[in-house]
């Protein structure tokens, strides 16, 4: 068929939530040391994979590269200034589930140095509760705390939430108050109840019923200790029968259910290291199908138990993770090529077309570990999957994400998991979703069009037709393209993806589309 893309401004979806545009930060790898504070070297046997600037792991962060705070100043500009990211996760992550929150608060020199049982090495506590709030108020930036369900007890749990937003005379809010020399609390909403509990791989595994029966009791004590809390429930991948569970569960006791998947798996067949293009770059289809069945799942549990209020996903770890490049020894670092930047694409507008359940989505992680951003003491780059989340940040926050319909050429080779296409066909090549953006001041509205190709090879051509509207010919269009699809960005170069704007008057309406991502802004007249 001929590609063609459809927007209905008048058929809405629900308004795209900022928090679909968070992150995550895990002590691992140099994502903590070395990414917020100052490396730490000893913390973690660095080796990374590909060519660094040479001063890295013998030259110490200089103070002027530093906030007031020993922050480090590069990274949280770019988290707070350029991707304007609303909220964090924190502590982990697989790491959470051996973490004492009270060995990371108190005088800095007396804090336990403990062995670190997610990933291995050390964690030397130097960044625990207070400082994690502290860089979160300066960064602007909304805590989000996942408790401890692995070797955590209920009791730690009350403890670490009476410090973190007590505001009455009790020992842990008063210890609090000690620590911090203010009185106001962490104020912290969004609590998360345990990580990955249902993976082989976590400290404290369970089966989900035994950990749903444990977080019904966790999440009724936890609202004695504060009524006002966000609390997040345990998912998996949404389609998995550990969700189904616990959504039955606790359905009337949660406020979002929390689902993980990454894409950008490396070659099945290991002699080979070329990671499978199909798989990786189309593998956000199967976040969609992940999505809706949840969804499903979630109104299922929530008739059995007459639950009205809604219940929203909150997709708190995804991205582009090939797990034969990014492994614990390097400190789950990798470096991404085009492709990646497609598939981060392709993520973000599954986010935007499923504003109505999805309320946040956290990208896993938001610095060095599989991420946007690589620090190397001195300084920072941005990695090509940096350029869609800027634009997506940018354009596709604060509107309405309408309906498109779209027609294209599908991808004929494998994809990820191949059930999934056998359900809901293959993947197209062009990937599309649009938001109905109104100006706060002016009232101006616009229409903004995110369109990615994702065919390794051909490009196409595609009209873009809005549906009962008049359109200005104005039109903005950001587009990030290389010639080579395996291009990568690095260490003084920041050129295989990065953002053209050329401003249009009514060309856009057939745009020829060789593996970039676009986004249009069209101006709509009244
Ligand atoms: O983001 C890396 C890891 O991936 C997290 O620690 C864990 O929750 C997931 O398996």
């Amino acid at each position: 068929p001929l590609p063609a893309l459809d927007i209905f401004p008048s058929a809405p979806i629900a308004p795209v939530s900022p928090y679909i545009f968070s992150g995550f930060l895990e002590h691992l790898g140099r994502c903590i040391y070395g990414g917020i504070l100052p490396s730490e070297r000893t913390t973690f046997p660095y080796t990374p994979r590909r060519p660094c600037p040479p001063d890295v792991d013998f030259v110490d962060t200089p103070q002027t590269l530093l906030t007031p705070e020993g922050f480090r100043a590069d990274v949280l500009a770019v988290l707070r200034d350029e991707l304007r990211v609303p909220l964090v996760r924190w502590p982990g992550g697989n790491f959470v589930s051996s973490y004492n929150w009270k060995d990371g608060i108190g005088p800095r020199e007396q804090r336990k140095r403990r062995p670190e049982l997610a990933w291995g090495g050390e964690e030397s506590n130097l960044f625990g509760t207070d400082e994690f709030i502290a860089w979160c108020r300066v960064a602007k930036i909304e805590p989000y705390i996942v408790l401890n369900m692995g070797t955590g007890t209920l009791e730690d749990a009350l403890h670490w939430i009476e410090y973190c937003n007590g505001t009455g005379d009790t020992y842990y809010a008063n210890l609090r108050r000690k620590h911090t020399g203010r009185d106001e609390p962490h104020a912290v909403k969004y609590w998360g109840l345990g990580n990955e509990v249902w993976g082989e791989w976590q400290v404290g595994q369970q089966t989900a019923s035994a950990y749903a029966a444990k977080a019904r009791q966790w999440a009724h004590a936890i609202r004695l200790v504060d009524p006002d809390v966000i609390l997040i429930g345990c998912g998996e991948t949404g389609v998995n029968q550990w969700d189904g569970v616990v959504l039955d569960e606790l359905a009337d006791k949660v406020d979002m259910h929390s689902i993980h998947l990454y894409t950008g798996f490396g070659p099945r067949d290991r002699s080979q290291t070329e990671r499978e293009y199909g798989r990786a770059v189309y593998g956000p289809d199967a976040a969609e199908y992940s999505i809706e069945v949840c969804k499903g799942l979630i109104n299922k549990a929530r008739f059995a138990r007459s639950v009205s209020k809604p219940i929203k996903i909150a997709f708190d770890e995804y991205g582009v993770w090939d797990e034969t490049v990014g492994t614990p020894q390097n400190g789950l670092e990798q470096f991404y090529n085009l492709a990646d930047a497609l598939a981060m694409a392709s993520w973000l507008n599954v986010f935007v077309r499923q504003a109505d359940i999805v309320d946040m989505a956290c990208i896993a992680q938001s610095v060095n570990v599989i991420s946007p951003l690589i620090t190397s003491p001195t300084g920072l780059f941005r990695q090509t999957i940096y350029w869609p989340l800027y634009l997506f940040s940018r354009y596709m926050r604060g509107g309405t994400s309408v309906r498109v319909s779209l027609v294209s050429p599908t991808f004929a080779g494998e994809t990820l998991p191949q059930w999934i296409s056998s359900i809901k066909g293959q993947p197209r090549d062009l990937d599309a979703s649009a938001v109905v953006h109104v100006d706060k001041q002016t009232g101006a509205r616009s229409l903004r069009v995110a369109v990615v190709n994702r065919n390794e090879s051909r490009s196409y051509t595609a009209p873009i037709r809005v549906a009962f509207e008049r359109v200005g010919a104005e039109v903005d269009v950001h587009e990030i393209w290389h010639a080579d699809v395996r291009a990568q960005n690095g260490w003084g170069q920041e050129e295989a993806a990065r953002i053209l704007l050329c401003s249009s008057t009514g060309s856009w309406l057939a745009v020829s589309l060789h593996h970039p991502t676009h986004i249009f802004d069209i101006v709509m007249d009244d």
